[in-house]
């Protein structure tokens, strides 16, 4: 049986995940199935990355001790990829014992091939990206999320990455396919070609990562550490020789990443597995952004949308199909819940969702739930039985091609054709015209719309597995789906006889502005303060020492670090409840200078009135962030009371001008 071993990357467990970073997850997992659906004996690795700077800071911020604060964080995931139908068969979190063996083992390898070397490192370091910058100590912007990068001084161990470069190139030039799409490969290209630099793989100043081989003070560098997950995950800490598993599936067939974490796929894994002699994998994607408007979705941009709501409202499928339908895979697009919504009904609701349901409502009402029989097929049925062989040949190209938006759109097309073939012969009329008289026609047609359906159920699968499985039994079928092969799938292959079960709605039309709303509604909820979320139920407390202390003190930001927060006293001049928002207000704020619009999660507890006049403290160098729409530019302080997380403003008893800085 053929391999394929796909990977998504290591999520950083600090922050929940959203619909951004879940697309990936989904797109993978819809080319899982689609390959078992081929016959591929499949391996699906997920996880967390949990070490590093970032998750050390993270978990010093909550008090906790990085070790409970990433497993706790770590159960949203398996929450999320059971709620989304992830099929994967291996997940990796990166603080597992078993982890630390692999890591350490290749590292001892590419140190003994003459690859690692001790030195000074000076430069700036970006802890959002975990990412060695530069090695001056002039201020640089991070080249990937543009942040400030952080000044860095230490003695490290260092990969000869130098020494690469011309191994890489010609593996590139070996392989064409080795990065895709074609425009990021030749990104990469340029960046080697350009000249590489030696990397530290180890850091000092942190305590929370794996321990380097022989060398107390220092901790493996995070990617060095993460990137080995995916060896890992599939039993590499028992060495690659002999071990069963490790040898069926590495090398990986797919590794899929968002575009910004590209070096570290094309450029230094393939470095770090050439030092230690393992086989490249074959195949880096690298897929665009999900954006709101012409911005990245995600947290630092208080911009994201999280998946629960969508699932709750539209269930998980009607996700699935709209990331890889109305995504050109491997640009960016924007997210919109008008957008999803707009799908759902044209495609699901309409055309798939009424096909299926008319068709097993007929077959129950003409001919008492049974699949009739087909005998001479008129030239209609002849060409929709030809058009889906050919739509399952052209399905099976593109989704080989990770075009995934071209052969949900051709499926489409089938399905269309099926519907339209439905609306010419009228099999409602002729029934209604004599039911006996018309018997043998109306049996040929609804052959025909019930073996669509099945048909479309098989090949759609990889995409909207749950609603595929319903309409597979409503069609009355016994085997399982999962196991059905895209091989075997011809047209005629279902049964006369077969009994459907009653019809049911699977995709309900959805009507737009109160849909919205409820999504609105689970939004706000989604960010309400933690505690009056269902996520409290999973707060970790700090772990205390016998002495009763908390283990890990919250972690100290130099006055520096304070000085970044711009905050100012402001007069609110106007305010008004956002339509539609239970929660929002929106307000004009006067700081010296300029007035602010600013959008507040304060309506449950303040009266727009009652805020006129008063002086607030207001965040003026906050990224500008949209709430419904409506531009927040700052965000107004205040303390969080209670259970429920009440906002309490913070205003003055002086009378204090507006514009004065709070320092
Ligand atoms: N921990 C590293 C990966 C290590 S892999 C050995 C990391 N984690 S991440 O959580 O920051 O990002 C994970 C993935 O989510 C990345 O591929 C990133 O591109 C993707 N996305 C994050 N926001 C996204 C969008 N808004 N849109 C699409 N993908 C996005 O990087």
């Amino acid at each position: 049986m053929r391999k394929f071993y796909l990977t998504t990357p290591l999520y950083y467990p600090n922050a929940r995940p959203h619909v951004g970073n879940s697309y990936t997850t989904v797109v993978c997992d819809a080319i899982a199935r689609y390959k078992r659906l081929c016959g591929y004996d499949v391996a699906y690795l997920t996880g967390t990355d949990e070490h590093g700077e970032k998750l050390e800071r993270a978990a010093g911020q909550a008090g906790v001790a990085p070790q409970a604060f990433v497993a706790s964080k770590r159960e949203v995931f398996y929450e999320l990829w059971k709620a989304l139908n992830i099929s994967y068969t291996h997940f990796i979190f990166t603080d597992l014992p078993d982890h630390v063996r692999s890591v350490q083992r290749m590292l001892i390898r590419a140190r003994d091939a003459g690859y690692i070397e001790k030195r000074r490192y000076q430069g700036r370091y970006c802890v959002s990206c975990e990412l060695y910058v530069s090695e001056s100590t002039e201020p640089a912007d991070c080249p990937i999320c543009g942040r400030p990068a952080e000044i860095m001084e230490e003695e490290n161990y260092f990969f000869r990455l130098r020494k690469f470069q011309e191994k890489l190139l010609t593996h590139y030039a070996e392989h064409p396919k080795f990065v895709q799409p074609d425009f990021r490969f030749n990104e990469v290209k340029n960046f080697v070609q350009s000249g590489l630099r030696d990397i530290s793989v180890s850091r000092k100043r942190i305590k929370w990562g794996i321990p380097w081989p022989g060398d107390t003070e220092q901790v493996f560098y995070v990617w060095y550490d993460a990137l080995t997950g995916y060896l890992t995950g599939i039993g590499f800490a028992e060495g690659d020789n002999g071990n069963p598993e490790f040898q069926k599936y590495w090398p990986a067939d797919l590794h899929m990443v968002g575009k910004d974490i590209i070096r570290f796929h094309a450029v230094y894994w393939p470095a770090f597995l050439m030092a230690a002699s393992l086989p490249l994998p074959e195949t880096i994607f690298a897929h665009g952004w999900l954006t709101v408007g012409a911005d990245k979705m995600s947290k630092s941009k208080g911009n994201v949308v999280y998946c629960e709501p969508i699932v709750e409202v539209l269930g998980a499928d009607a996700l699935r199909y709209h990331l890889l339908r109305d995504i050109p895979f491997g640009q960016d697009s924007s997210f919109s819940y008008e957008g999803l919504i707009q799908r759902f009904n044209s495609d699901l609701a309409n055309d798939l969702g009424n096909l299926a349901n008319r068709t097993v409502t007929m077959v129950n009402r003409y001919f008492a739930g049974e699949v009739p029989v087909a005998e001479k097929p008129t030239p209609a049925e002849l060409e929709i039985a030809e058009l889906a062989g050919k739509t399952l040949q052209d399905f099976r190209v593109r989704f080989d091609f990770y075009d995934f938006s071209r052969a949900l759109d051709g499926a489409w097309q089938f399905i269309g054709r099926v519907n339209k073939y439905l609306v010419e012969t009228e099999p409602w009329a002729l029934a209604e015209a004599g039911l006996e008289a018309n018997k043998t026609r109306l049996a040929n047609i609804l052959y025909t719309a019930a073996e669509a359906v099945r048909f479309s159920a098989v090949m759609l699968y990889p995409v909207i597995p749950e609603s595929a499985e319903r309409l597979w039994r409503q069609l009355g079928q016994k085997a399982k789906l999962e196991d059905q092969r895209l091989d075997d799938l011809r047209w005629g292959g279902l049964k006369t006889g077969t009994r459907v079960s009653k019809p049911e709605i699977i995709f309900p039309r959805l009507e737009k502005e109160a849909t919205l709303k409820k999504l609105w509604e689970l939004e706000d909820a989604e960010r309400a303060p933690a505690t009056t979320r269902k996520e409290s139920a999973k707060h970790v407390e700090p772990q205390l020492q016998s002495g009763g202390q908390p283990q890990a003190e919250p972690q100290r930001i130099s006055i520096e670090d304070f000085a970044k927060v711009d905050m100012r006293v402001g007069e609110v001049k106007a305010a008004e409840l956002v339509p539609g928002a239970q929660k929002l207000l929106k307000l004009s704020v006067d700081i010296g200078s300029e007035v602010r619009q600013v959008v507040a999660g304060i309506a449950e507890y303040y009266q727009a009135e009652q805020l006129i006049g008063m002086k607030v403290v207001l965040v003026v160098n906050l990224q500008r962030r949209k709430l419904r729409g409506i531009e927040s530019n700052g965000m107004i302080v205040a303390a969080t009371v209670g259970e429920e997380g009440r906002p309490v403003l913070v205003t003055f008893k002086e009378d204090v001008p507006n514009g004065a800085r709070l320092k």
